[in-house]
């Protein structure tokens, strides 16, 4: 298989998925262009991505995922929203443009991401789905779980109390775990529930997402310091400047390198149930993100 053109051919189908979301709908105001604008801004679609191929991994059609992988990345959209905001990391660019506020002002800025958090179980929770009730029942769940409070918004509530003071590394990675793990998580075990995997199929998913999950955040932090703004989309020193403690200013690069490389390697390791030919993509995006400049 070439795992890079079976990516971008993901990539495109949920481009084309999410641009139908909010399609035929009346204008509001300037509410809908606020939240496409940053929902179609482009993006990895990391997300919806591993709720598609995890769907596919567990027997299952990616199809009847497809409006969960939407769900789960509009709920992204929305966090990386107000993550920008002046309140809380106070940033210019985000996917390459300017941030949400910058365009829209704040109150609508805030507003989007209510707007998209909303669409999300909207989409995930229509009445025609030909799932059985139970499955989409359980999938919406689990992602109402991560991204609440004792999901990503708890997470982003410890990283806003870290600002400026001094973390242990047991600290952080918790607040990681929650503010970026847990979306991932849920993108890669609502693939298992529509498919109506195992729960040690789920499990297994849920560790594989853990790991990866811990690698791309710290990836991220190092991209902070040492990645391109230009292909990133977003600024470069964010971190350093809010004074946050992430896994660069603890371990140092050398230390995250060698760390987001054992993660990587754990997460192909909790795939290997499932065999290597039908894991083979999975293991590929987890090795791909490990490298990842954007
Ligand atoms: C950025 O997420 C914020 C984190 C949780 C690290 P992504 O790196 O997935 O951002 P996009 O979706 O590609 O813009
Ligand atoms: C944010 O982490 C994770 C979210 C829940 C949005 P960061 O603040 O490091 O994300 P970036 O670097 O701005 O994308
Ligand atoms: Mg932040
Ligand atoms: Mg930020
Ligand atoms: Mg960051």
């Amino acid at each position: 298989m070439d795992e890079k053109a079976h990516l971008n051919a993901l990539q495109e189908q949920v481009e084309t998925a999410l641009r139908a979301c909010f399609q035929g709908r009346e204008p509001r105001g300037d509410i809908y262009d606020a939240m496409e604008y940053s929902l179609l801004a482009g993006g990895k679609r990391v997300r919806p991505v591993l709720t598609l191929e995890v769907c596919r991994m567990c027997g299952g059609d990616p199809a009847l995922a497809m409006p969960f992988a939407c769900a789960v990345e509009m709920i992204h959209t929305y966090s990386l929203i107000h993550d920008d905001l002046p309140c809380m990391d106070d940033d210019d660019l985000r996917r390459g443009k300017p941030t949400n506020h910058k365009i829209y002002g704040e109150a609508t800025a805030v507003l989007a991401g209510d707007g998209l958090l909303t669409a999300a179980f909207e989409i995930a929770l229509r009445e025609d789905s030909p799932l059985p009730p139970q499955r989409v029942v359980a999938a919406a769940a689990c992602l109402a779980r991560a991204a609440g409070a004792h999901g990503m918004v708890g997470g982003q509530v410890l990283d806003m109390a870290a600002e400026g003071r001094a973390v242990s590394r047991y600290d952080v990675e918790q607040l990681q775990r929650l503010k970026t793990g847990a979306l991932l998580s849920a993108a890669a075990e609502m693939g298992c529930i529509v498919a109506g995997g195992t729960r040690e199929e789920q499990e297994a998913v849920r560790l594989y997402a853990e790991k990866l999950g811990m690698a791309f955040q710290i990836r991220d932090d190092m991209l902070d310091l040492e990645g391109n703004e230009a292909t990133l989309g977003k600024p470069i020193g964010s971190d350093q400047a809010n004074e946050k403690t992430t896994f660069v200013s603890l371990l140092g690069m050398d230390g995250c390198r060698a760390l987001v490389k054992k993660l990587t390697d754990e997460a192909v390791c909790a795939l290997s149930r499932f065999g290597a030919e039908r894991s083979s993509f999975l293991c590929w995006l987890a090795e791909a993100l490990a490298g990842r400049e954007q």
